[in-house]
């Protein structure tokens, strides 16, 4: 386990291009693997997860290419469903509960026996919330406290398509039925509670497959044919620009621009969030490519204040409350984070995580079952935390570090690399050093 120590630089100054989106990397390997053809995948974000991916896959019989140079292209050489081969060992995804609810979706219609594994945060994690549906629609999974947990054995087949209602706003769970429904006898209708990333949609749209409705309800037609193999194009990650933006905002001495970055309508809740505490993030260069908007994001120093998070935004950025949990606890006045319970079954339990490891740098934070109440304090004292093996959380403590007093000390800070390779080095830079 490595450690990383961190002083607030004097000044915060450049610009960076995000890493590659992981949510994308993902479905773009997963997606073409499952697709016939050839296809290139430019920005890739070479992170733990997304290697978990193309590693399974490849056990699945896909040829997935990964060059080391992060420039070069990931080239998936798919021959459609017919082209999956029984795995000769278990699937091991690792870190990544997106690997893994994916497979699970995509194996269920597969006529053969596979089991999927992760490591020791992987397998606490909740997966009746697949297998519950995926069984409806006639695969056999089986897993461990009651068909729960991982490790789980999958033996696909036959699929009839179903309507389900998800009983919360999940990507994840939607994206498998999905991809299960593909493999149905008939249309299969995913009903959310509230919107959550269309990633997955879309790229389906963009390989040929018939995907009716947007937000809150979608239905899927089976395949006639293989899906399509397309190029992508992985836009910078939001949820890894986050870091920066509330770096910026937070710091008194602050000017970044993070280039390139994905604002999917889905997925930038972090940046209303932080408009609604007075942050100073302008947004320049729209554009869209390959099917996804980018743009190019500039954040400036400000004094933030408390502010509410909760309902339907929280889809929007789960993955940025650890980080705007750190912005609320140097904001003016309290921060109530409420309906985000799903925090609890993250890499970590992030509401419980959050609220030790903020308390150690002197933040004013209480817990609820469903999130944060944080009161705003004037400033931060350095401490030594800890990530909880849990990316979000090293790198939402490096930011805290990067604005408290003294030092701040992060163990298990090479976690980061689960979903953003290069953090430690890009904070060395924006910070001119980090001691
Ligand atoms: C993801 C969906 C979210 C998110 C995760 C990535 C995805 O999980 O937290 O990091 O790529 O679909 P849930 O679907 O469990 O909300």
């Amino acid at each position: 386990m490595s450690s990383q120590s961190i002083r607030r630089p004097a000044r915060v100054r450049g610009a960076l291009a995000a890493p590659g989106d992981k949510s994308i990397s993902h479905r773009a390997v997963l997606l073409n693997a499952f697709a016939q053809g050839r296809a290139s995948i430019t920005g890739f974000v070479r992170a733990a997860d997304c290697l978990s991916s193309a590693r399974c896959v490849r056990a699945l019989g896909v040829a997935v290419e990964v060059p080391d140079d992060p420039a070069a292209p990931v080239v998936v050489e798919g021959h459609g469903p017919e082209g999956w081969r029984e795995p000769e060992d278990v699937l091991d995804c690792g870190n990544s509960g997106t690997t893994m609810r994916f497979l699970c979706g995509l194996l269920a219609g597969r006529p053969f026996f596979s089991v999927l594994t992760g490591d020791a945060s992987l397998r606490r994690r909740p997966m009746a919330r697949v297998a519950v549906p995926l069984r409806q629609m006639g695969a056999m999974i089986h897993g461990r406290g009651g068909d729960r947990q991982a490790p789980l054995a999958i033996r696909g087949g036959a699929l009839r398509g179903i309507g389900y209602d998800l009983p919360v706003a999940s990507a994840q769970v939607k994206s498998a039925l999905l991809l299960a429904g593909l493999q149905a006898d008939g249309p299969t209708t995913v009903r959310s509670p509230a919107p959550s990333r269309d990633h997955t949609e879309r790229m389906l749209r963009a390989m040929g497959a018939t995907v009716a409705g947007d937000g809150t309800e979608l239905t899927v037609q089976p395949l006639t044919v293989p899906l399509r193999a397309v190029d992508v194009h992985v836009p910078g990650d939001v949820s890894s620009a986050a870091f920066w933006l509330v770096l910026g905002a937070l710091h008194p001495n602050a000017e970044l621009t993070v280039c390139g970055v994905g604002v999917n309508p889905t997925r930038t809740g972090v940046l209303d969030v932080l408009r609604a505490m007075g942050a100073d993030v302008s947004v320049a260069n729209e554009r869209e490519v390959a099917g996804e908007p980018l743009a190019d994001l500039t954040v400036r120093s400000a004094r933030l204040r408390g502010t509410e998070i909760g309902g339907a935004l929280i889809p929007r950025l789960i993955d940025e409350i650890p980080v705007l949990a750190v912005a609320a606890a140097l904001a003016e006045g309290p921060t109530v984070i409420r309906d985000a319970a799903e925090l609890r079954v993250k890499e970590s339990d992030r509401i419980a995580a959050l609220c030790h490891e903020l308390a150690r740098l002197g933040a004013a934070v209480a817990e609820r079952p469903d999130g944060l109440v944080i009161g705003g304090v004037r400033r931060l004292h350095g401490a030594v935390c800890e990530s909880h093996g849990d990316h979000r959380l090293a790198m939402a403590l490096a930011v805290a570090g990067a604005v408290a007093e003294g030092e701040t000390v992060v163990q298990g800070a090479e976690v980061a690399a689960v979903s953003y390779p290069g953090f430690w080095q890009d904070l060395e830079r924006l910070c001119g050093g980090l001691r």
